[in-house]
């Protein structure tokens, strides 16, 4: 065993250790925070050296001896109820060094290429892991040769729907006349020209995932499922397979080599979702299991800090249960109000009327940046603005967007975003919080346990500054880690190229379904991601689900835990084909001839 020591910082010696070279582990603990501490950038430590910790146990009173870790706290970071260090209980030969004393800062990552820092001990110095990604598909050619409609071929098979009398109207759904659904729209996707676009090959994108080579009832499976949650590539299944087997550790609290490794790794992929959304600081992401913990997250901990009697959040009627749940609960403890945005009849948010519902007395605006059950985008940015202009705070979901549309939270300057992993091609039980730093400083912690406290005793415990202080207990290390992998696989394709590729997707969904006889598209807004939401005349959601599953057509029929907006167009249940960059116009077809089947009676061959 191999315990690199720090060149500059005096770490403690061994002596002591029952075996020689090896030390106990009392020490270990010890040499665990002067080693983090020693790493390239973070503050030098200025408190006394510490005793070595002894377990006392006294048959009266607190019985625990000082804590083996000094209390790394900074001035901000006391417990705003107490005074000196002293006073809370926190052992007298580290209190007096607290208000000099400047937080603990996560080991310097990058997470990029493998290359070690030259003249560092440490193999994790300057990068993330030694893994290395499997390197892009060198084949890509265009879409267009794979199915896709050409952009002028495109354009006139939707001008059927959306500048003619569209089959949908007949239905007695509201018309979408005008030529403005958002994918008509050139301007709001830049085009470059096909010489500046880099090609997207889907047929090379598909092989990165396994599992579409699986086969459903006898067919290749289709996954129409995405805004459930999405398949994984390839380089995150690896990646995950890669921790377990050469990093595998509990992070922060030793000082052996996995140790460092799993520490080095779950920080980059940090660092990786603050790239990826823009956000200032790795500190302001919070590691959660998804959106929806995310979400409560915030509710427990800001609400609960902020939010009184008589005060109002308003959350858009396109919300998702996890949406509108927590808020609820917070407002029944408090006493405060829900106040809802309306949509209008193809499912877009009314912002006169959002504008009309806010006051002095909004404390929070929670939304949607894309409707799971609809596809709506919402334009988060005018809400956040609008919200900030009568002094409330702004929460945005970006569950169903992040993996559509390019996020960058300080262009939205919201207050909070969330997402969830699994629904960008990460593993589930992963996800994440952003808030800006001085929410997340000044909000209390939500769970307490280990990882997230400075310093313990009976009578007070000392939190870590974010984002440790909302990640109490040990998190998930490994899918984290997943999470970045999906997140350096979703920027090699890049954003931009796969809202190119989705919209046009959505735009074929779209006008196939609206031709069928007995088809009402529910939600029909000109900006759109990713969802096809539809009923079909005669036929229940799940009967129609069934019979795709028979050709091994995976969609979501259901009420796709949204129910108040679904009810704001009399439904129930929908049946939701919802695409990804891997799909393709083929297995739209396969899709449409089912639906088209079913629309002119059961047991009648496709027409
Ligand atoms: N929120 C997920 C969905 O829309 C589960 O299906």
């Amino acid at each position: 065993m191999t315990i690199p020591t720090p060149t500059s910082k005096g770490v403690a010696g061994l002596s002591g250790a029952p075996f020689p070279g090896i030390p106990d582990e009392a020490t270990l603990g010890r040499l665990a925070s002067e080693f983090f501490r020693a790493l390239p950038g973070a503050p030098e430590p200025s408190f006394p050296s510490a005793p070595a910790p002894e377990l006392s146990l006294v048959q009266s009173g607190p019985s625990i001896a000082p804590a083996p870790a000094p209390a790394v706290v900074p001035p901000d970071r006391v417990d705003p109820v107490g005074g000196a260090g002293a006073e809370l209980g926190v052992p007298e030969a580290y209190a007096a060094a607290l208000p000099t004393v400047a937080p603990p800062q996560p080991p310097a990552v990058a997470d990029s290429a493998p290359v070690a820092v030259p003249g560092s001990p440490y193999y994790f110095i300057g990068e993330a892991s030694p893994y290395t990604a499997p390197a892009a598909p060198e084949n890509r050619i265009v879409a267009q040769s794979f199915g896709l409609p050409g952009e002028g071929e495109l354009r006139s098979l939707l001008d059927e729907i959306v500048v003619g009398r569209a089959p949908a109207e007949a239905q007695g759904q509201p018309a979408n006349t005008g030529g403005n659904f958002y994918f008509l729209d050139a301007a709001r996707i830049p085009d470059t020209g096909p010489a500046a676009r880099p090609p997207f090959d889907v047929n090379a994108v598909r092989r990165d995932f396994p599992i579409l080579n699986e086969r459903v009832n006898g067919k290749s499976l289709v996954w129409f499922d995405n805004a459930a949650t999405t398949h994984k590539p390839q380089a995150v299944i690896d990646r995950l397979a890669y921790f377990y087997a050469h990093e595998n550790s509990n992070i922060h609290r030793a000082a052996h080599e996995l140790a460092a490794r799993a520490t080095d790794a779950y920080e980059a992929a940090r660092s990786k979702v603050q790239r990826f959304l823009g956000a200032g600081s790795a500190d302001e992401i919070v590691f959660v299991r998804g959106a929806t913990e995310a979400i409560n997250l915030v509710a427990k901990t800001w609400g609960a800090q902020n939010v009184g009697e008589g005060d109002e959040i308003v959350v858009s009627h396109l919300e998702h249960h996890a949406n509108i749940v927590p808020w609820q609960q917070l407002a029944a403890e408090k006493g405060a109000k829900i106040r809802v945005i309306p949509v209008d009849d193809r499912g877009q948010v009314l912002l006169d009327e959002y504008r009309k519902l806010l006051n002095d007395r909004t404390k929070l605006v929670a939304v949607t940046q894309v409707s799971n059950a609809l596809g709506t985008i919402v334009p988060v940015k005018e809400i956040v603005a609008a919200a900030h202009g009568v002094g409330a705070k702004a929460l945005v979901d970006g569950a169903q967007s992040v993996s559509h549309l390019r996020v960058n939270v300080l262009a939205l300057d919201a207050d909070f975003f969330v997402f969830s992993g699994h629904k960008i091609f990460a593993p589930t039980g992963i996800g994440v919080v952003y808030g800006k730093k001085a929410l997340l400083e000044a909000m209390p912690p939500w769970q307490g346990g280990g990882n997230m406290i400075a310093d313990v005793s009976f009578e007070r415990t000392l939190f870590q500054p974010p984002p440790n202080k909302f990640e109490a207990g040990t998190g998930n290390i490994a899918d984290a880690v997943g999470l970045g992998a999906a997140l350096d696989y979703v920027e090699r394709i890049g954003l931009e190229n796969i809202a190119r590729y989705e919209h046009d997707l959505l735009a074929y969904a779209t006008r196939g379904l609206a031709a069928i006889p007995g088809v009402r598209l529910i939600g029909t807004a000109a900006d759109k991601a990713s969802v096809a939401s539809f009923v079909l005349a005669g036929y229940s959601t799940e009967e129609v689900g069934k019979a795709l599953n028979e050709e091994g057509i995976a969609v979501r029929s259901g009420h796709h835990c949204a129910q108040p907006i679904l009810r704001r167009f009399g439904v129930e249940a929908t049946v939701r084909p919802s695409f990804a960059f891997y799909n393709t116009c083929e297995e739209i077809d396969r899709l449409l001839a089912v639906v088209r089947r079913l629309a002119n009676g059961k047991g009648r061959a496709a027409a």
